[in-house]
């Protein structure tokens, strides 16, 4: 492999945890993974189709709209102030257990976040996990009013680090998130978490690895 001068990480799933919710979860459903599992997905699909159909809300709002929606569709009942609570689990994720000593591991490179999330978002996430020392930028697609996969999205990276995407290494458990990142022309790696099966997008992995302490330097 050639030198990768500089590594862009995507957030949620990749360095946070969003399945932390699940405990936040636990008041209003006997089913908190479903929960959890269905409103990621929800939230997800709304920013595809915002982004396709060109009507930007940040990810706060479409991770709410996700909440609500995923509330009826599970036939749950949330008062106003449990929305609020699940809403601001979204604030203090968990990062998974390696992502710290990961981050590390890979000083001397710019290190940065690309993700979906609103800014506020991020900076609460990254302030509470204690990333913050570990990273050297942290970009939301809020600076160009629209969502992953879309190119516009992805040009931020090199845009922000002043490095050709095929110098930098993206990094993303969403393997959906590493073929849009492959397609506009990073070096990817796929963190695969959950040992998923590879998307069938004719997309080339340049690696993959369980855990973030795996990654290439
Ligand atoms: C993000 C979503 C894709 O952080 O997880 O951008």
């Amino acid at each position: 492999m050639s030198p990768i001068h500089g590594y862009v990480f995507d957030a949620y799933g990749t360095l946070f945890d969003v399945h932390s919710v699940v405990e936040a979860g636990r008041a209003i459903t006997d089913d908190p993974a479903t929960l959890s599992a269905t409103w990621r997905q929800k939230q997800l699909e709304y920013t595809w189709l915002r982004a396709l159909m060109g009507i930007y809300a940040d990810f706060w709002a479409v991770t709410e709209s996700a909440l609500r929606h995923t509330i009826r569709r599970l036939g749950l009942t949330a008062t106003e102030a449990q929305v609020r609570r699940l809403m601001e689990a979204y604030l203090s994720l968990a990062c998974f257990p390696e992502v710290k000593a990961a981050l590390e591991r890979l000083a001397g490179r710019p290190r940065a976040v690309l993700s979906n999330g609103a800014p506020s978002m991020l900076a609460a996430a990254v302030a509470s996990s204690g990333l913050a020392p570990h990273l050297e930028y942290v970009i939301s697609v809020d600076r160009v009013k629209t969502y992953k996969p879309s190119p516009l999205v992805y040009a931020l990276g090199p845009q922000t680090l002043g490095i050709a995407a095929g110098e930098l290494l993206f990094v993303s458990s969403n393997a959906w998130d590493v073929a849009g990142a492959k397609a506009f022309g990073y070096r990817v790696a796929w963190c695969n978490r959950t040992s998923a099966p590879e998307e069938e997008l004719g997309v080339h992995l340049d690696v993959v690895v369980p855990t973030l302490d795996l990654l290439p330097r």
